[in-house]
């Protein structure tokens, strides 16, 4: 079966690539050289792309991924657009000649890769410039600097690439690409691609993929690619069989009901940020932490419980909300709660012919929620601690208390003995400052590159009392 893509409005041949090919080393390969490769592991943006994704305000969102991470096999069927695609020396776009004239590009390695990040933004439905809205993260034309927070400049110093940014207007009347967002966007496409012994499939529905899974545990499945990309890159990886779910519709299913939120295991960290629009405070309070936009459009929900990294960020929020992941194989759905879902150091209760189908968040919430997240940058940055926390506390009392934690243990845990010293305990000072001694004591954090377990320790007690503050000075507020 032949593999197409649509590059700059161009349709073409993926040709016969190793499956593993990625899309950045297969577009300059074919002399699209605007893409870079600055650390081929999602860190520094150089890659930065558009792909023609589902959006939630306009049928298609032009979406900037990054292109060392993804499989070119993962892109049949679909459209992507390139530094190259947006502009040319003699016709410019306005992102490019916004960077150019406000001195946004000095050796320019980076600069192409910002000019697709920019150009997602410059084309994102629910930008406006009439709200007036302006703060230390947004321009007065609606820019949202975190659309930038993937991409690394080593020269220029961004406050040019910010005025930029700030500078740009609405897209005109004429521009293809913001009419472009108005009609559906490519349908996955059923691929099946094998080269030199190794196969990349993209199943039709999920029924397909449990049966591969049923007949291949070996089969490695992968979403948003970006941690499988990683181990591509940097580690070599080369599975036999590579079989993407990244948008098969019954894991990209979403909820809101009156009991419980169901979110698809496949939908994206940055899709489900916009269709919650804020209302689960505690994930809104995650969402600008993980990473970086760039990564965020790709990782998804499922990837990130299915690496069961005990730094994965989801997991101490999830397990703070009381979540349970929905397990699919041939064989049925299984429901599990989170906090019995991992068994040890990237080990989970999935057996090897199930895969993650959904995540449920059971509701009401509670009142007081919050995340924090302990790391040595403020973003784009892996945790060194993350603690996510649900609280109820009526007439002055706690009655509920749910604390995830991340970075402390080989599995996320629940901190159980932290919880007990708050349930039934007054809110105060004084009960919190004897649960923060509790809670500098739970689990068995270890020296590494990123802190020392004594760091994480006293980082642990240290989050409880500002969870506490915080929650005073919001009572303060209010009143
Ligand atoms: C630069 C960079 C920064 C990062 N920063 C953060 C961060 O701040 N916080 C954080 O938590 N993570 C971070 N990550 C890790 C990564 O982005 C997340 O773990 C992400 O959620 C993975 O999702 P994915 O869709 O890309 O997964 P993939 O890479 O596609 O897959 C990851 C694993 O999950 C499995 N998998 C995927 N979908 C399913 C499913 N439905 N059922 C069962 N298994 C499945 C795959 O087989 C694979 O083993 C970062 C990664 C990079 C490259
Ligand atoms: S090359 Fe650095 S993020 Fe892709
Ligand atoms: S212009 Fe040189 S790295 Fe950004």
């Amino acid at each position: 079966m032949s593999t197409t893509i649509t590059v700059n409005g161009e349709q073409t041949t993926i040709g016969d690539v190793a499956v593993h090919t990625t899309v950045l080393d297969w577009l300059r390969d074919r002399g699209l050289t605007g893409a870079k490769e600055g650390c081929a592991e999602g860190e520094c943006g150089a890659c930065s792309v558009l792909v023609a994704r589902p959006g939630t305000d306009t049928p298609t969102e032009w979406t900037a991924v990054n292109a060392c991470l993804l499989p070119i096999a993962g892109l049949d069927g679909q459209e992507l657009v390139t530094s190259e695609g947006l502009g040319s020396p003699a016709d410019l776009h306005p992102v490019q000649q916004e960077l150019a004239v406000r001195g946004g590009s000095q050796c320019g390695f980076c600069t192409p890769g910002f000019v697709c990040s920019m150009a997602a933004e410059f084309y994102r439905s629910a930008r406006t410039t009439s709200n007036g809205h302006c703060d230390h993260e947004h321009g007065p034309n609606g820019f949202d600097l975190h659309a930038l927070s993937g991409n690394l400049c080593r020269c220029t110093g961004y406050r040019p690439i910010r005025d930029a940014a700030y500078a740009l207007g609405e897209p005109t009347a004429d521009d293809a690409l913001a009419a472009r967002r108005y009609a559906p966007p490519p349908p996955p496409a059923p691929t099946s691609m094998a080269v030199d012994g190794a196969e990349f499939l993209r199943p039709a529905e999920l029924d397909d993929v449990l049966e591969l899974l049923a007949d291949r545990p070996d089969a490695q499945l992968v979403a948003g690619s970006t941690d499988v990309g990683v181990e591509v890159n940097i580690r070599g990886v080369r599975k036999p069989l590579v079989v993407a779910v990244d948008r098969l519709a019954e894991l990209r299913e979403f909820e809101f009901g009156p009991d419980e939120i169901r979110i698809g295991a496949a939908l994206t960290l940055s899709e489900i940020e916009r269709l919650l629009a804020g209302r689960v405070p505690l994930l809104a309070q995650l969402f600008p932490q993980f990473a970086s936009r760039l990564i965020r459009n790709g990782a998804t929900i499922g990837g990130n419980l299915g690496t069961a990294s005990p730094i994965g960020d989801t997991p101490p929020a999830l397990l703070a909300l009381d979540a349970s992941i929905v397990l699919a194989s041939r064989r049925g759905e299984r429901v599990v709660p989170l906090a019995d879902y991992f068994t040890g150091y990237r080990q989970t209760v999935k057996a090897p012919d199930e895969l993650i189908r959904s995540v449920l968040v059971p509701l009401p919430l509670e009142p007081l929620t919050a995340f924090h997240k302990i790391a040595k940058r403020r973003f784009d940055d892996i945790s060194s601690v993350a603690v996510g926390y649900a609280v109820d506390v009526a007439d002055g009392v706690v009655r509920r208390a749910r604390i995830g934690l991340g970075g402390v243990a080989a599995t996320p845990l629940r901190a159980r003995a932290t919880e007990d010293a708050l349930i039934d305990r007054p809110w105060t000072e004084r009960t919190v400052r004897e649960a923060a001694a509790v809670m500098a004591t739970e689990g068995t954090p270890m020296d590494d590159h990123r802190a020392s377990a004594s760091y994480r320790s006293a980082m642990l007690g240290q989050s409880l009392l500002r969870f506490y503050t915080e929650s005073v000075a919001r009572e303060e507020v209010s009143a």
